[in-house]
């Protein structure tokens, strides 16, 4: 058993707090590995952000829970060693099963997310409270993320086709009975880089895909509801065309891409959103840059010489998130 605080951690509490009232969002970005996890921390360092590390269970098949909670523990060395201590926090996304949360908690993860918007709502409270009333026991306070609502697109192992925007009327009962510490809700974002399908959007004079707007209407209903609480937006990546060009042009294919327009994703940070999730894009941003240097240098071989500059792009990426969409620079 290892708390949170051993490794430098701290849970999401005080952090949402200031968000809520300070009308900004942390960033919680996903990762498996170390570059992913070096780009985050040299972008939170330099932006002075506070970050959410998150580890996804396919993160954690792939990469190692042991390991993943090294890392998190050497980020915070890492931020320390750049010169500027930033909050970080280690989260569990998308768990699925009490069983899963408890050993993350006993890991050392200092805020955890219960996924339980697949099933009835009595059973999503249920299995909510309870992972609730193992996390706030602890001798260090674990904060819990619940779920409400059904975003389209894959979570997971989980995956669904349509999405199923949160009923604003269940939130004060979810929230009062659960005791969960944040709410995700869905109001219209989805998981991946192809958020819409073609014939959901328009089309502007280059042809490029444009969304149809959030629901801002359901969030401002679950604030009235619920004012103050700490909301979560997933499936927030932007899918910069950028990214999706290049990938196109060094020989990928990312047929029908659209993603969530950062002036939207900043207009929700402003309100009762205090974490916004992102992966997609930072996947784009590795796989362009790979391709590029691939491509343009046939003879390189050296991973580093491939992965560097790589990881370079994700840095500026997440910086330009936390400065320019989520207001989290300067916060830490
Ligand atoms: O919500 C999903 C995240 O993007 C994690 O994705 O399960 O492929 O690691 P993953
Ligand atoms: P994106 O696929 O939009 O990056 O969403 C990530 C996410 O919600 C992780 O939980
Ligand atoms: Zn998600």
């Amino acid at each position: 058993m290892t708390s949170y605080k051993e490794l430098g951690l701290v849970n999401t509490k005080e952090l949402f707090e200031k968000a809520v009232k300070g009308g900004y969002a942390i960033p919680a970005y996903n990762f498996n590995n170390m570059e992913q996890m070096q780009s985050i921390i040299q972008a939170c360092v330099e932006t002075k952000s506070p970050v959410i590390l998150q580890v996804s269970s396919g993160a954690r098949k792939y990469a190692n829970q042991n390991i993943l909670k090294n890392m998190a523990r050497g980020a915070v060395e890492y931020a320390h060693e750049l010169g500027y201590d930033i909050p970080i926090v280690l989260h569990l996304d998308h768990g699925d099963s009490f069983e899963l949360c408890k050993d993350c908690i006993e890991t050392g993860f200092s805020s955890v997310m219960i996924d339980g918007s697949h099933l009835s709502y009595d059973e999503n409270v249920a299995l909510t409270k309870k992972v609730c009333e193992l996390a706030h026991s602890q001798k260090d306070y674990v904060t819990v993320e619940g779920e409400l609502g059904v975003l389209a697109g894959v979570e997971d192992d989980v995956s669904s086709e349509h999405s199923h925007y949160t009923q604003p009327s269940e939130v004060v009962d979810f929230v009062g009975k659960t005791k969960v510490d944040s709410l995700a809700i869905s109001i219209g974002t989805s998981h991946g880089r192809a958020k819409f399908k073609p014939e959901q959007c328009t089309r502007d004079a280059n042809g490029i895909l444009i969304p149809p707007p959030l629901r801002f209407d359901i969030l401002e209903e679950v604030e009235k509801q619920i004012p103050g609480f700490p909301i979560v937006l997933h499936g927030s990546s932007s899918v910069p065309i950028e990214y999706v060009h290049m990938i196109e042009k060094y020989g990928g294919k990312l047929t029908d891409s659209v993603g969530i327009p950062e002036e939207q994703l900043r207009k929700a940070a402003k309100s009762a959103v205090c974490k916004i999730n992102i992966d997609s894009d930072g996947r784009l941003a590795m796989t362009a840059l790979i391709r590029k240097i691939l491509v343009e240098k046939p003879d390189e071989f050296d991973p580093r010489k491939i992965l560097g500059p790589a990881r370079d792009e994700l840095k500026k990426l997440y910086a330009h998130k936390n400065q320019n969409v989520l207001g989290s620079a300067g916060r830490a």
